[in-house]
């Protein structure tokens, strides 16, 4: 259980630290800040707590850069490694042109596909876990889904699947937003090994395109190199986001019964509980921006240089904009969550994100009568990205045909 400091303590808690963030939930300093100092500075970065200034520095990409990294870690450290040429960290027409490439890759038509295989692998990873009444619903189930669906979108081919998934699985283990230790060897070895096999899926779709994004990367005039960074932008974005929402969303359900009996008992409300978990996971905890220029926001000034780090965790409780924030509620609508991002970098992935959450209930509601959290719940140590490490649960089999 994560203890809620007080707002007095404000002074003294680091948000930067990422253990704070694992033992801690900051909802009421949040809730303190979004009232008395929504825009509040410390020693190296600002932080934006309230909704509406959240949307004003996203809309404002010129005063308010992506170009030097879109989180604390990169900001504070002063450069990212794909600045000016992965998505996520590029601006201007550059980013508009890359983009317009990468949209058709998760059109409708591209979505579709995917979107009927993840409900068959989530049927049946959800299903095995149910025969055995239960487990770790994070390592069986909300880490499998994402990476296989990434992999469907690149158009990894079957038969390397398994493969590309351990390795992915490895690499990962490395990019760890707060590792202050580097990466670790093994996690080195696979990024390297996936990269190759990345290089080597390049090549082979520029000799004979599919319809998949890696094909639509190639038949550009990107460097190989900048092919490999958006194929590898798509992975860190997908892969632990959308598992932490499927891991949040069940943690929620499992948290508050009666909300899980409202879903089984009405199918129109897997799309808006699939928006509510979006809210009350915010898997992102925040999005970061470096000001190009001089600005005023929330009646502070902001100087050219500085960092500000929006924190989305708290404009998804934003009072102003939800009537009763704290509460989670599968009926909420409007729900106007900011967990995608907004603006010109809004996620690519979101409907992605969206079919994963849908799927997933949809299977629980046929599936499973009755869940229960049976172990302790550990929270990732990360001021970035926000939800659980583990998340053992007991299931009960439903009756129905
Ligand atoms: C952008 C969150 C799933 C790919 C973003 C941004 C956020 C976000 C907050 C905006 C970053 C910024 O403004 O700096 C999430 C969450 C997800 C999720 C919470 C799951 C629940 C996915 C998936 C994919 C993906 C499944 C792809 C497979 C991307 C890409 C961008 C992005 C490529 C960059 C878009 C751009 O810069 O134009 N995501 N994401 N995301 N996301 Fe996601």
């Amino acid at each position: 259980m994560r203890r809620r400091p007080d707002p007095d303590e404000l002074d003294r808690l680091d948000l930067l630290d990422p253990h704070l963030h694992a033992t801690h939930d900051l909802t009421p300093i949040w809730r303190w800040l979004r009232a008395n100092d929504p825009v509040h500075e410390h020693e190296s970065f600002w932080s934006v707590t309230r909704h509406a200034d959240v949307l004003r520095v996203v809309r404002a990409p010129a005063t308010f850069t992506s170009l030097r990294g879109n989180m604390l870690r990169t900001l504070l450290r002063g450069h990212d490694p794909g600045a000016g040429r992965m998505l996520v960290v590029t601006d201007g027409p550059p980013h508009t042109r890359l983009r317009h490439l990468l949209t058709p890759g998760f059109g409708p038509r591209a979505l579709g596909a995917v979107t009927d295989s993840i409900a068959v692998a989530t049927r049946e990873l959800l299903g095995t876990l149910v025969r055995r009444g239960g487990g770790d619903f994070v390592a069986e189930v909300a880490a499998q889904v994402p990476l296989r669906a990434i992999c469907e979108l690149l158009g990894v081919p079957e038969g390397d699947r398994q493969r590309v998934l351990r390795l992915t699985g490895e690499a990962m283990l490395g990019e760890s937003p707060d590792s202050t230790t580097g990466t670790p060897l093994p996690a080195r070895i696979a990024q390297s090994e996936i990269l190759l096999y990345y290089t080597r899926l390049a090549a082979e779709r520029r000799a004979a395109p599919g319809d998949d994004v890696i094909s639509l990367l190639v038949g550009s005039d990107l460097t190989e190199e900048e092919v490999l960074l958006n194929c590898y932008n798509l992975i860190i974005g997908g892969d632990e986001t959308a598992r932490l929402a499927m891991a949040g969303g069940v943690l929620a359900l499992a948290t508050y019964g009666e909300q899980w009996e409202r879903l089984r008992a009405d199918p129109a409300l897997i799309g808006p509980a699939a928006e509510e978990i979006l809210r009350w996971t915010t898997p992102a905890a925040h999005v970061g921006r470096l000001a190009t220029r001089d600005a005023e926001l929330g009646g502070r000034r902001i100087a050219a240089g500085d960092v500000v780090a929006l924190w989305t965790v708290s404009a998804n409780r934003d009072e102003t904009v939800f009537d009763e924030p704290d509460r989670f509620d599968v009926g909420r609508t409007p729900n106007r969550h900011l967990t995608f991002g907004h603006g010109p970098h809004f996620c690519l992935g979101a409907e992605l994100a969206r079919a994963e959450l849908r799927a997933l209930l949809a299977e629980l509601r046929a599936s499973v009568r009755a869940f229960e959290v049976t172990g302790p719940v550990t929270w990732l140590p990360s001021n970035f990205i926000n939800g659980v490490a583990a998340l053992p649960v007991a299931l009960e089999p439903s009756n129905r045909p």
